[in-house]
């Protein structure tokens, strides 16, 4: 098996998660690191074993040796360090939110296509065999048809000068945790037809809080929450003309559901390597020559971002980019 070379872009929170999830994977090499700065660049370094440490990101994207970057920078970053990657001939991988707005994720895309690199969105929940397992029973008509999905994500993140409640920042709970209820609803139904979406903005203009509904061809509905403040129960439940699902918390990366026919209740415990998942799949296509995947297609990632765009639109959230040039 060629080993696929990684250069991780970021030294953040997230970018720790993947350097280890890497590290346990086979095939996988990182070759390299590049940070704002060279001293944070050469700690990550040191802390993950990684040979080199790049202290800008224009430096990481001219490093011959690596094959594909991996984003894990703030959402307002996204469009512009991805393009860059893949015009310096790299794959990219780059964390959700994938960009901003769906005018920028399109740029992106447009990239992949002119460079003929691969470029995924790190939605990491795809990839995770719980996901698809409670996708296949559905699919073997285990609960009937879906009626209803309900999910939520709510965690205190109080900071206010944090990259969550900075709108400059591309803050707001949507982009951040409130993606990964719309992800289960549109990983088992499909994109919505519509949406509509309440909530409570901070003084600096982000969403605090938010409560949404979609509705799906089929006539199935979804339910979607997710906060900045206070902690919500991190599930999600679907409900089917024979019997339930429940996926337990946290859903968007689940160890365990549990169905129930009938007053019959069986619980599920599925495989659960974290980011691994997904960067697996990254280097099968990869090396498959593939510039998309088939599973978080780039028609996905789209459509995911208009209807982010949507609910920003009914919310009143509108980044700074955006201002003025008929967006908001
Ligand atoms: N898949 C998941 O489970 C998961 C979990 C958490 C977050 N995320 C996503 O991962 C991304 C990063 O989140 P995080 O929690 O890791 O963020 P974080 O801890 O704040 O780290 C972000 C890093 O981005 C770099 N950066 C580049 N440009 C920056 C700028 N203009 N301002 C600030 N930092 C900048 C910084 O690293 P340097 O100083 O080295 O440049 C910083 O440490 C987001 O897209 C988020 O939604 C995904």
């Amino acid at each position: 098996m060629t080993p696929i070379r990684w250069g991780i872009a970021s030294t953040g929170n997230i970018s720790g998660s993947m350097a280890t999830a890497l590290a346990g994977v086979d095939g996988a090499d990182i070759v390299a690191v590049g940070s704002r700065t060279q001293d944070t660049a050469d700690a990550f370094a040191a802390e993950h074993s990684i040979p080199n440490a790049h202290g800008s990101f224009t430096a990481l994207c001219a490093d011959p040796e690596i094959d594909v970057i991996y984003i894990g920078s703030p959402h307002h970053e996204h469009h512009g360090m991805t393009i860059e990657a893949l015009d310096a001939g790299k794959h990219v991988l780059c964390e959700k939110a994938f960009a901003l707005n769906r005018p920028e994720a399109e740029e992106m895309v447009a990239a992949a296509r002119r460079n003929e690199r691969f470029l995924m969105e790190a939605m990491w929940s795809w990839f995770m065999p719980g996901w698809h397992e409670v996708r296949n029973r559905i699919e073997a008509d285990a609960i009937g048809d879906i009626v209803s999905i309900d999910a939520n994500f709510a965690i205190p993140i109080p900071d206010p000068n944090g990259r969550h409640r900075r709108l400059d920042m591309g803050g707001g709970a949507l982009l951040d945790l409130g993606i990964y209820p719309l992800s289960i609803s549109r990983f088992l139904l499909g994109e919505p037809t519509d949406v509509r979406a309440l909530g409570r903005l901070t003084a600096g203009g982000v969403d605090a809080a938010v409560a949404g509904s979609l509705l799906h061809e089929s006539g199935a509905v979804t339910t979607f929450s997710t906060s900045l403040d206070g902690r919500s129960d991190l599930t999600a439940r679907i409900v089917g003309t024979v019997g339930q699902i429940e996926i337990h918390a946290p859903f968007w990366f689940p160890s365990a559901f549990t169905i129930t026919v009938d007053g019959e209740s069986e619980r599920v415990e599925t495989p659960n390597r974290g980011l691994a998942h997904e960067a697996e799949h990254t280097m099968e296509r990869i090396r498959g020559g593939h510039i998309e995947s088939d599973i978080q297609t780039w028609n996905a990632t789209l459509t995911n971002m208009e209807l982010m765009d949507e609910i920003r639109r009914q919310l009143g959230v509108f980044y700074p980019s955006e201002t003025g040039d008929g967006f908001g």
